[in-house]
Formats: structure tokens, C-alpha cells, sequence
């Protein structure tokens, strides 16, 4: 079932990292969905940032469910680490592999919701043959790496596809967008199909009392500040 506002869930990759539970905090009050966590390894992206023992320390600062997003290669050896640090969705690439399928099943023996990454080259098929196993599909509008990048308008298309292949099956499978998610590039993606945005210098900028106009406004809505 399509959620009746649009999901947003801030990146706290663009938080203050010297006070991650209070920035965590800061966003449920100011009306965050979910928390976006930006897991890299260094090698399947450039950059390195948190890892599950980061994710079990955030953990009680909060009841909105962690939306851990996994660059690192390959995945397998750590979903159970993630699972076990309280994150609620799990997403994966397929580049990470080995087997993409495999992966979204152990997810979801390990009580946690699985989500498939798409990068901007990666097709829609590569999902054809596995929705059944999967709850969450995230389509990267940058190449995954860095926070504050700018919006590729080419990946609207696959948003706009994954929407009619989630609707004609009549699947219940959040569709999400990641990277340069602004309150302008937010209306394309709700209008090509998306569930749920995720953005994290549009929601950080500004500092604490800021937060809940920028959520507001990628929402949509009128600005609580
Ligand atoms: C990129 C990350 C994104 C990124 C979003 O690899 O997956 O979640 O931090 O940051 P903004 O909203 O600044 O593009
Ligand atoms: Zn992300």
C-alpha cells in the first residue's frame, strides 16, 4: 500500500558527526520518516563513513525505523551485523553482489526489509526476476559516493518504470530516490511515481532549526518553521 504523504528521510551523512544522536533526534522531532544511513567501504565507493556499531549506537535515539543504505563489497558478511544493530530496511547494489537474490533473502531471514539499490547505469530488469523478495527499490540520481551532487534528471525515466512494474503486479514495494534530492528536484521524482525521498544537504542546511521547514518543504507542504 503507497504511503499517503510522501516518506522523507534525511541522510545523515550531511549531519554534524561530532553529534550524531542529537542530529538523529533532531530530525524525528522536525518530522523525518525514516534515517537514512549511508554505509560506505572505501572501495566499492571513494569514501569511508560509518559502520554497524555506529548504527546500534544511533539505535536508541530513536523509534523512526534506519533506512541503511550499503555501499561496501561484497555485502553478505555484514547484513547480519546491520540486522542485529536495529537497522529496519537493508538496501543493497547488485554490483556489490554475488547474488543479488541471495542477499535480499538473507535480509529478510534476519527480520529486516530488503531493499535493491539501482545505480544511474544500472537497468530496471535487473529486478525482473526477483520482486517477489524484495520490499524497497532505490534509485540513485547520482553516482553513489558523495553527498551534495546535483539531480540527473535522466533517472526520472527509471522511477517512472519501476512505478508502472510495481503497480501492474500490485506489489507492496516502497519505490525511493537518493542523491540531490532538493524541494524542486523532490516534485519530479513524487510526480514520476516515488514513495519516498531521501536527501541530506537539503534537510541539514541551515542547522537544527531548520530542519523542519526543509523536511516540510520537500514534502511539499507548507513550511512548519
Ligand atoms: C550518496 C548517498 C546519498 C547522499 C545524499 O552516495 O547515497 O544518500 O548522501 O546526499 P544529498 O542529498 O546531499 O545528495
Ligand atoms: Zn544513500
Amino acid at each position: 500500500m503507497r504511503p499517503t504523504r510522501p516518506l522523507i528521510a534525511p541522510s545523515i551523512l550531511a549531519a554534524d558527526f561530532a553529534r550524531l544522536g542529537d542530529e538523529v533526534r533532531a530530525i524525528a522531532a522536525a518530522g523525518a520518516d525514516w534515517v537514512h544511513i549511508d554505509v560506505m567501504d572505501g572501495v566499492f565507493v571513494p569514501t569511508i563513513t560509518i559502520g554497524p556499531q555506529v548504527v546500534k549506537a544511533l539505535r536508541p535515539h530513536t523509534g523512526i525505523p534506519f533506512d541503511v543504505h550499503l555501499m561496501i563489497a561484497p555485502c553478505d558478511p555484514h547484513l547480519e551485523a546491520f540486522a542485529a544493530a536495529g537497522a529496519n530496511y537493508i538496501s543493497v547494489h547488485p554490483e556489490s553482489g554475488p547474488h543479488l537474490d541471495r542477499s535480499c533473502r538473507r535480509i529478510r531471514e534476519l527480520g529486516a526489509k530488503a531493499g535493491v539499490v539501482f545505480n544511474p547505469s544500472t537497468p530496471v530488469e535487473t529486478v525482473e526476476w526477483m520482486l517477489d523478495d524484495v520490499d524497497l527499490l532505490l534509485v540513485m540520481s547520482v553516482n553513489p559516493g558523495f553527498g551534495g551532487q546535483s539531480f540527473m534528471v535522466s533517472q526520472l525515466k527509471k522511477v517512472e518504470r519501476l512505478r508502472s512494474m510495481i503497480d501492474q503486479r500490485g506489489l507492496d514495494i516502497l519505490l525511493e530516490v537518493d542523491g540531490g534530492v532538493t524541494a524542486e528536484t523532490a516534485r519530479l521524482c513524487l510526480a514520476a511515481g516515488a514513495d519516498a525521498l531521501v536527501a541530506g544537504t537539503a534537510v541539514f542546511k541551515g542547522g537544527q532549526p531548520a530542519y523542519a521547514g526543509n523536511i516540510a518543504a520537500l514534502r511539499g507542504s507548507e513550511s512548519l518553521g
